[in-house]
């Protein structure tokens, strides 16, 4: 069997090594950072993600994973690649290709002194025409060889959440490849088959500017969708009683709307979504065409975490002096990070208006130390939290949360407020026991 190497071990390499390897591929895993590289080749993940552990565990002990810091080495001893560097966005919010273009050069010199031929699969997101017009050009360059000769290259999107990152690639809705040339197309498409055995998803194989840009899309729509609920949540608001989480459930039933993706909350964080409206704002502007909708989306989005300082204000006269518990930082429950977390927006709005913060989160504490230091107090847990705090604001919904009653909040907070940012509790009972407001729940 042809080995696989995968070049770049962050979320999508990791979770698409382990996966390959747990299906008795073999992989040679490839990250510039040496410390990462170590902990891996011992077994141990350096991200926190649901199953990785003992996968990770189990692909190194059965030698189907290995990693090295030598992309050559990678490429020389596999026969398909798989590009999945990281492409942040610079504070111009245009994509940060380095890691792209240098992953590309390595893979091009790697290729000049190898004769069979070699297959590279660009797994980063990347704006459309970027795999023909960069990533070919700059392996051309270094290998001396020409794309669909010697070598072939397709885009392939990946979809992955995170904290559901390996049951994601391994009943994916379905499998995107952007094909240089037909051939690349059917040996990356038998690839997956092999893969998925006899339960190959629906496969789309297009060009690979249009598989580019379909991973922008996807992840632009689920943000359109998050700021449409977050504008309908914030009109009910105003109207008394009336309460946004049902009207999702009943657009949810039409089939055409679907209830995925309808929690209203503080908007979407993480380090996807985010940035990958911003970058095709800007993609699409330079272009020449003003996307007022996508635009739309992200003002929403920016605006939304200020919904709960805006309400706590009201529920305590101000909150100068105040403490105020925050529970949950993460950018979602099930994960420790914290990139673009709206978490950080709500902490930064309470600090504004001089309140002394408390917070808590069962993962991204660490994380968290680092980001907002001595400015905030870090408790150990929720129930410690909430102590003598004069307002709790629910910013991530962790399970952990929503299995606390109103009598842990009314027991040990000195004046007991609750602002659900996530909708996670009851509000019948919530505003019959405490005092209590939710994004998108009426008042009277
Ligand atoms: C997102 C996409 O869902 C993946 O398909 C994609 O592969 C990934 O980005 C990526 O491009 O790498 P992820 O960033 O892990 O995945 O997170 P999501 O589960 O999409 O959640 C994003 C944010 O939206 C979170 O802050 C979450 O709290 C928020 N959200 C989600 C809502 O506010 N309401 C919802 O109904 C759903």
């Amino acid at each position: 069997m042809k080995k696989i190497s995968i070049l770049g071990l962050g979320y999508v390499g990791l979770c698409t090594a382990v996966s390959f390897a747990s299906k008795r591929f073999k992989i040679i895993g490839v990250d510039v950072n040496s410390e990462k590289v170590k902990m891996i080749n011992e077994g141990k993940a350096p991200i926190y993600e649901s199953g990785l552990d003992e996968l990770l565990k189990r692909s190194v002990d059965s030698q189907m994973l290995h990693c090295a810091e030598d992309c050559g080495y990678a490429v020389r001893n596999s026969g398909i690649s798989f590009i999945t560097v990281g492409t942040p966005y610079r504070p111009d919010v245009s994509i940060d290709l380095k890691y792209v273009k240098s992953v590309a050069k390595s893979v091009g010199n790697a290729l000049k002194n190898k004769e069979e031929y070699h297959m590279v699969v660009v797994k980063s997101t990347v704006l459309p025409g970027t795999t023909e017009k960069i990533v070919i050009p700059i392996i051309e360059k270094h290998s001396g060889k020409r794309c669909g000769l010697a070598f072939d290259v397709c885009y392939n999107p990946e979809f992955l959440r995170e904290g559901s990152a390996i049951k994601d690639i391994l009943n994916p809705d379905r499998i995107i490849i952007g094909e240089f040339s037909r051939q690349s197309g059917d040996r990356l498409e038998s690839l997956y088959r092999d893969f998925y055995e006899n339960k190959l998803p629906p496969v789309i194989r297009t060009n690979p500017s249009t598989a580019e840009l379909i991973k922008y899309v996807n992840n632009c729509f689920l943000a359109m969708k998050i700021s449409f609920m977050n504008t309908i949540a914030n009109i009910c608001q105003e109207i008394p009683e009336a309460d946004v989480t049902t009207v999702a459930k009943a657009i949810g039933l039409d089939r055409r709307i679907s209830p995925l993706f309808l929690n209203p909350g503080l908007g979407y964080g993480g380090s996807c979504l985010p940035k990958d409206i911003r970058a095709l704002v800007s993609f699409s502007q330079k272009l020449g065409y003003k996307p007022s909708l996508l635009k739309a989306v992200e003002e929403v989005n920016i605006l939304q975490p200020y919904k709960v300082v805006r309400l706590a204000n009201r529920l305590l006269g101000k909150i100068r002096g105040k403490r105020i518990a925050v529970l949950g930082l993460a950018f979602k429950p099930n994960t420790d990070d914290l990139r673009d977390a709206v978490s950080i927006e709500v902490v930064k709005g309470l600090l504004k208006e001089n309140a002394e913060v408390v917070v808590y989160d069962p993962a991204a504490i660490k994380n968290a130390e680092k980001l907002f230091k001595d400015k905030v107090r870090y408790a150990s847990t929720a129930l410690e939290c909430v102590s003598d705090a004069d307002c709790c604001i629910i910013v991530t919904e962790w399970p952990e949360f929503k299995a606390l009653k109103c009598e842990d909040f009314i027991r040990r907070m000195r004046t007991p407020v609750v602002i659900d940012g996530r909708r996670i509790y009851d509000p019948e009972e919530f505003s019959r026991k405490l005092i209590f407001a939710a994004i998108g729940l009426g008042v009277l």
